[in-house]
């Protein structure tokens, strides 16, 4: 059996524990100039996966609303939902760091409303630090939560929170005001901003313009560091992919044919065969 493929069906064996991925790795990967790599995670087996195949943060979205939940937008997922599907990723995550979504509507309020929410995450979800949408309109909100000591990932750009406000998911190009934003994120003591949805030169201007580390989603290779979501990467579900998105497998097709075939099997009546039942 091949190296990988064994160590694969190893399943319920811990993988060799590296050491775990941190905010200080975060900066050091940006002054070395080594990419840092980031993908969505929603669950404990997909979480298990990404962390044996080694990226560096594993980040528990809102957008699971959209390829979890099925809806338009992330717009209705709650922060209950975001601590069930963190408890799932961080029990799995022995080297990536993991990163929570803050819903919309659960920082915005006050200061002290995302300061009580992003504890929550950390303390009942288990994750490593939390990211929320906003520029300058949410400095003050990342003042709080990291004057408590939890790390906060910073998000401007296409912030799909903002969908209404920006007439659809479109591409944001005014480059003073994301600039300033992004000065604003780092100022305020986040220690990443996750830049998306804005034209390349755009995200290696921003990266250019603030001491920490980006992570860019459609904001070209200028960036810190690269996150996609689960589903758009390795097609999973039968929805489109927006044109930033490179698809590294295809799960939808993978299930699709195996589903058929154990249809067909099933109603031949070759499964089950010999192998695979008891004998008295
Ligand atoms: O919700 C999410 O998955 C995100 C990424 C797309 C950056 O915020």
């Amino acid at each position: 059996m091949p190296a990988a493929q064994e160590r694969l069906s190893m399943s319920t064996q811990p993988p060799v524990v590296n050491k775990q991925f941190t905010v200080l790795d975060c900066q050091a990967a940006r002054t070395q100039g080594r990419k840092i790599v980031v993908v969505t995670a929603y669950d404990y087996p997909t979480a298990q996966i990404l962390d044996e195949a080694g990226v560096d943060i594993q980040l528990v979205g809102d957008s699971l609303g959209m390829v979890v939940q099925g809806h338009p937008h992330s717009l209705t997922v709650t922060l209950d939902e975001m601590i069930y599907h963190t408890k799932m990723v961080a029990r799995a995550a022995r080297r990536s760091m993991v990163v929570t979504d803050m819903p919309f509507m659960t920082y915005q309020i006050s200061p002290q409303q995302a300061l009580e929410n992003a504890g929550r995450i950390i303390q009942e979800g288990g994750a490593h630090a939390v990211k929320l949408e906003g520029g300058a309109r949410s400095a003050a909100a990342i003042a709080a939560i990291t004057a408590a000591d939890i790390p906060v990932m910073g998000h401007v750009g296409l912030t799909p929170q903002s969908v209404h406000a920006f007439g659809g998911f479109k591409v944001q190009r005014d480059e003073d005001r994301l600039l300033a934003d992004a000065q604003a994120v780092a100022q305020a003591g986040a220690f990443a901003l996750v830049v998306e949805g804005v034209p390349a030169e755009l995200g290696a201007r921003i990266t250019a313009g603030i001491p920490i580390p980006t992570i860019g989603i459609g904001a070209g290779a200028g960036c810190d560091g690269q996150v996609l979501v689960f589903h758009d990467l390795f097609q999973y579900g039968l929805g489109r992919r927006p044109k930033f998105v490179k698809s590294y497998a295809n799960l939808s097709q993978s299930i699709m044919d195996g589903t058929r075939s154990f249809i067909n099997e099933v109603r031949q009546g070759t499964f089950p065969d010999a192998g695979h039942q008891y004998t008295s």
